[in-house]
């Protein structure tokens, strides 16, 4: 049987579109995160993305999953400068972004809903968590951005959104689905910094252990990461690719993409998963693969 095979990127951080000064910004955090980016603009270079995101359509993957923090301040500019980039990636239906504590900088001004991303939230309009079904997969598209005070870049999911996964990924278990989480904070313990942490992640940690899931993928750590929390079968793998749009000798770890190959086997299923990174040349090449499960 052919795998359906899954491409995951994070932590776009598209450089913003330049903005006139705006006084209602001049008190916020999102103009002192404009401060900020000039220090870090050379840590997120537009042609290491472009170069990733070549190298992802090259793959004609079946499904692209971005982790959060596709842009930097929730500017509605930039909001709108992100859709056209996703447009880019090809058919919308196909293409599933889970936002982060970037897109979700400031409450004032931001896309309430994350509206203009719609069509890469989900299928429908019952809010997050989104259930996508593609091939042998659900994927379950919680967020966990909320806009945080000053020097934080917190995460929360809410009990309310943990309830309705529970019961997604129960009924989607029933249906035989490999069960993807997606969401952009991490979920293992001492991955990121307290300030940097999802506030629930123990409360996420404890509703997975009873139902399980095939696989979680996230962001937000800028780092290639394989952690793993309790399942009620044993562990529940747990996947983080560094920023897409990192260069070779910047800050952090270069560009890199995840292959993610799923295909049915005898009473399960069979993960490969092959990652690609970029070079100092700024082409992109497979670094390595391994049996997942
Ligand atoms: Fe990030
Ligand atoms: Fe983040």
């Amino acid at each position: 049987m052919t795998a359906f095979r899954l491409a995951h990127l994070s932590d776009l951080q598209l450089p913003p579109p330049p903005l006139p000064f705006r006084w209602r910004d001049a008190a916020s955090k999102r103009l002192l995160s404009r401060f900020a980016w000039r220090r870090k603009q050379r840590r997120h270079i537009r042609a290491v993305l472009d170069a990733i995101a070549a190298d992802v359509a090259a793959h004609a993957p079946d499904h692209v999953v971005i982790t959060g923090d596709v842009i930097n301040f929730a500017t509605p500019e930039e909001f709108a400068a992100a859709r056209v980039w996703l447009e880019g990636l090809g058919d919308q239906a196909e293409v599933t972004v889970s936002p982060g504590n970037h897109d979700a900088l400031s409450a004032a001004g931001a896309p309430k809903s994350f509206a203009p991303w719609k069509p890469w939230l989900g299928d429908d309009d019952r809010g997050f968590p989104y259930l996508r079904v593609r091939g042998p997969v659900a994927l379950v598209n919680l967020s966990s951005a909320t806009p945080t005070a000053l020097h934080l870049a917190q995460g929360t999911l809410g009990a309310a959104q943990i309830e309705r996964a529970r019961a997604l990924l129960r009924e989607t278990a029933e249906q035989g689905l490999f069960r993807i989480v997606l969401l952009h904070h991490p979920v293992a313990q001492g991955v990121v910094a307290g300030r940097k942490a999802l506030t629930d992640a123990g409360a996420l940690r404890a509703m997975l252990a009873e139902t399980g899931a095939e696989l979680v993928l996230h962001g937000h750590a800028h780092e290639a990461l394989m952690t793993r929390t309790a399942g009620p079968a044993g562990p529940i793998p747990i996947l983080a690719v560094p920023a897409a749009s990192t260069p070779v000798g910047g800050h952090g770890q270069p560009a890199r993409w995840n292959e993610i190959a799923i295909a049915r086997e005898g009473a399960g299923f069979r993960t490969q998963v092959t990652a690609h990174g970029i070079t100092a040349a700024m082409t992109v090449e497979t670094l390595g693969g391994y049996v997942l499960c």
